[in-house]
């Protein structure tokens, strides 16, 4: 009993100081990008993100497995910090609310709610929550999502630019016109469900 008690206080206060050196970590070297104020919406929100696929994310950025196609700057950018910095500033960004991030959901983009609609319905007909909805095959989470990401990402899988076996397969199986429903849909949850409804 006492040996439980202790491992769980030692375990515990190592999380607690985990989560405070990844924040630090995450402010100096990746809150420009990554940050609450959303500067760049062709980076992703990481806010409230799955941990482990942060970890995985950066060591793929690291062994070049993955490539920056979109900023060149990732591959460099994760070396910033160490692999044990990594496991704290994953901890610290998936216990973030995705609430906080500033951002902004075309809402009165003619036709925003037909389109969100329309996105939902293919979501469902795709079954895109059959992995994004549970980290199965260690997929992420994609609501809230900035728009511009989402759209860039898909492309890079059309391409080959970016390489997931299952998502280089589901992206080149989707229209335009598809990938601007299901991106509208995925960032628009954050107002839709996410974060309260919308006016
Ligand atoms: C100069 C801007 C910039 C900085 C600074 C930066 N990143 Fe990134 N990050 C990006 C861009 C752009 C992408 C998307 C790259 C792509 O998909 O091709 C990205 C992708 C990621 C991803 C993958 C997310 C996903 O949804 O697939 C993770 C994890 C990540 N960054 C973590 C970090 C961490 C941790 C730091 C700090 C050590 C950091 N980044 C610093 C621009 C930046
Ligand atoms: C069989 C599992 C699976 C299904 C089904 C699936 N995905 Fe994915 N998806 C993944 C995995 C795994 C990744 C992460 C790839 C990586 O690590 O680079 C991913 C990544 C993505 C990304 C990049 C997100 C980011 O943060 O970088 C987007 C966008 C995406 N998927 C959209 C979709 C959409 C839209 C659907 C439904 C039409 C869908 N996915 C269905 C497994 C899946």
């Amino acid at each position: 009993m006492l040996k439980f008690v202790l491992i769980f206080l030692l375990s515990g206060s190592a999380w607690a100081v985990s989560l405070d050196s990844g924040k630090e970590a995450f402010e100096k070297n990746c809150a420009s990008c990554h940050g609450a104020d959303n500067h760049y919406p062709d980076a992703p929100v990481l806010y409230g993100q799955e941990p482990r696929y942060i970890i995985h994310a950066l060591k793929q950025f690291r062994s070049g497995e993955r490539v920056d196609h979109i900023m060149s700057s990732m591959n460099q950018e994760a070396f910033k910090i160490s692999e044990e910095e990594s496991r704290s500033v994953a901890a610290y960004l998936g216990s973030q609310d995705i609430c906080d991030v500033k951002n902004e959901v075309s809402v009165d983009k003619p036709g925003f709610i037909d389109t969100f609609k329309a996105g939902r319905a293919l979501a469902k007909e795709r079954n895109c929550a059959h992995c994004h909805g549970s980290f199965h095959h260690k997929a992420p989470r994609l609501h809230g999502q900035n728009k511009m990401y989402l759209e860039l990402s898909l492309r890079a899988f059309q391409k080959d630019l970016r390489k997931e076996h299952h998502m280089n397969r589901i992206a080149k199986s989707l229209s335009d016109e598809e990938i601007e429903k299901l991106t509208t849909y995925f960032n628009g949850m954050i107002l839709m469900r996410d974060c309260g409804p919308i006016h």
